[in-house]
């Protein structure tokens, strides 16, 4: 699903991506391998232990240099307007609480340059109910704090955080997963 994501958002050498809620920085590898020596990519990720394992991810295949990580909150970009090409974020947006989603995809909209790029995985809530999803959710309302995510409407948040819709697929896992790519109007 990461790779469909990362295939929809199709970063180009010399473009400036910023992928939020990097995690082990696997796709961070991707990213940095796809903007080349003369682009940059910066990662920023709330938990510092995600930030020292996604710098050894990097040191082990030799892109450490290209890639800026930074531990910080996603409702609070640390980084100036219209600063990137593309943002990247996958199974990220759902560990938000509905009314900070549209924040987050605000500051998303901030940062990016116009005409740039946002590509978004995360799992559905669109679509016909499922006996899976209802426990995934029963079990997000009463265990918080052992599943902290929850399926969420990808594409309509992207929708109405101002971007246009370029593509939308959607895929099954054990539930149904949105990979959506938007594009800031310019
Ligand atoms: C489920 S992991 C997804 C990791 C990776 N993107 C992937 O697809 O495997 C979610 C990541 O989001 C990070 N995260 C959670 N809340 C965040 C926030 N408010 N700001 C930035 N990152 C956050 C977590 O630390 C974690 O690394």
């Amino acid at each position: 699903m990461r790779r469909a994501g990362l295939d929809q958002l199709d970063a180009k050498p010399g473009e400036k991506v910023l992928e939020i809620g990097f995690g082990t920085g696997h796709s961070l590898v991707s990213l940095a391998q796809s903007v080349g020596p003369t682009g940059r990519v910066c990662g920023l990720d709330l938990s510092d232990g995600m930030v020292a394992t996604a710098k050894s991810t990097l040191l082990k295949v030799g892109l450490d240099g290209r890639v800026e990580l930074t531990c910080g909150d996603a409702t609070r970009l640390p980084y100036p307007a219209n600063g990137f090409d593309a943002i990247f974020i996958s199974f990220t947006l759902e560990l938000f609480d509905t009314p900070e989603i549209p924040a987050v995809l605000a500051e998303c909209r901030r940062v990016l340059r116009h005409g740039g790029r946002i590509a978004v995985v995360g799992v559905s809530k669109e679509g016909e109910d499922s006996f899976v999803l209802r426990v995934y959710e029963w079990s997000h309302r009463h265990f918080p704090n052992l599943v902290d995510c929850r399926p969420i409407y990808v594409q309509r948040s992207v929708e109405e955080s101002g971007f246009r819709i370029e593509s939308a697929d959607r895929q099954m896992m054990w539930v149904p997963v949105e990979i959506v790519l938007g594009v800031k109007p310019g």
